[in-house]
Formats: structure tokens, C-alpha cells, sequence
């Protein structure tokens, strides 16, 4: 958080199954195990293009949601499916040993091209659905904290453990 390339809108690719991208996206999946995330975003790899990687784990994904494969979205569109919304800690390879609960539409379709050249479109909700709009967000400028309704809720991860742990013990 605070290089440039993270607060500017990235720009489209021209040509989703060129080499290059198809480099960019394994880099960015090797990026994502390492760090042991469940997404990230281009301009997160210092790469201004709309790029997003991402997959849902089963353990993930809870009870009743979807477990969803490695994907690269290329140039992706996110539609709001209905009113619902849900709300749920974040974070962020980018704002590293921080969380803070956001609130995100529950229910969304997406659509994007794949590295093959073909088109994925999708409909997702809870923690899928959530995944795709904070990644997808990276590609507009928009790191989690400044979708938060209340700032002051954000901490870090260490310390907001140990405070419920303290909580439980008192
Ligand atoms: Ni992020």
C-alpha cells in the first residue's frame, strides 16, 4: 500500500492469450501460493493491466458455497445480482498483517476472458463472490480499507487475536 500502481485504474488488455499474459498470470499464481492467498490483481505484481487471479478452497468456500479452480479473468465486469449484501473480515497481500470487515453485494455475475481466449462468465455469491469484487477492485485503485463503512474497525490480525483470546479468558 502506497506504491502508486495500486491507487490508479490498470488498463485493458489487448490481447488476452499473448505470451506475456500468459507469464504474467503464472507469476502472479506463484505470487498468490507463496504468500498462501486466495487471490490477487495485476497492479499488485506492480503490472498495471486488468489481470486477476484466484482461487476457492473447499475450507473456504463454507458450508454450502462454492469451491472454485484456479481462474485467470482478463479484462473482467462484475453485475450486482440483487439487494443482499453481506458483510466479512478482509485482507490483503498489499496491506499485509491487517483486517477489517467489509460490506460487499452478496450475489454477483462475472464475466471476463480466460488465457485460452475464451469467454468465462459465472455467477457467484459469499466468499466467491466476495474474492472476485476485492480482486477486481485492485484493477480500479480500490484497496479494501476504503470500502470499509467504519475505518477505525481495521487491525491488526495479531492483535485483534489476541484480544479475543484475552476476551475469553477474562
Ligand atoms: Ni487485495
Amino acid at each position: 500500500m502506497g506504491h502508486p500502481v495500486l491507487w490508479r485504474p490498470a488498463g485493458p488488455v489487448t490481447d488476452p492469450a499473448a505470451a506475456e499474459i500468459r507469464r504474467l498470470a503464472a507469476d502472479m499464481i506463484e505470487t498468490m501460493d507463496d504468500a498462501g492467498g486466495t487471490g490477487l490483481a495485476a497492479p499488485q505484481v506492480h503490472v498495471a493491466l486488468r489481470v486477476v487471479v484466484f482461487r476457492v478452497g473447499a475450507a473456504r468456500a463454507g458450508e454450502g458455497g462454492q469451491a472454485v479452480p484456479t481462474t485467470v479473468l482478463i479484462n473482467p465486469g462484475i453485475v450486482v445480482l440483487g439487494d443482499e449484501t453481506e458483510t466479512a473480515w478482509e485482507g490483503c497481500l498489499s496491506v499485509p498483517g491487517l483486517t477489517g470487515p467489509v460490506t460487499r453485494p452478496a450475489h454477483i455475475g462475472y464475466s471476463g476472458w480466460g488465457l485460452d481466449g475464451s469467454w468465462i462468465e459465472r455467477e457467484a455469491r459469499g466468499f466467491h463472490a466476495r474474492v472476485v469484487q476485492h480482486e477486481c477492485d485492485h484493477l480500479d485503485g480500490i484497496l479494501y480499507p476504503a470500502r470499509m463503512a467504519d475505518v477505525s474497525a481495521l487491525g491488526f490480525v495479531e492483535e485483534l487475536r489476541r484480544a479475543a483470546q484475552q476476551g475469553e479468558t477474562a
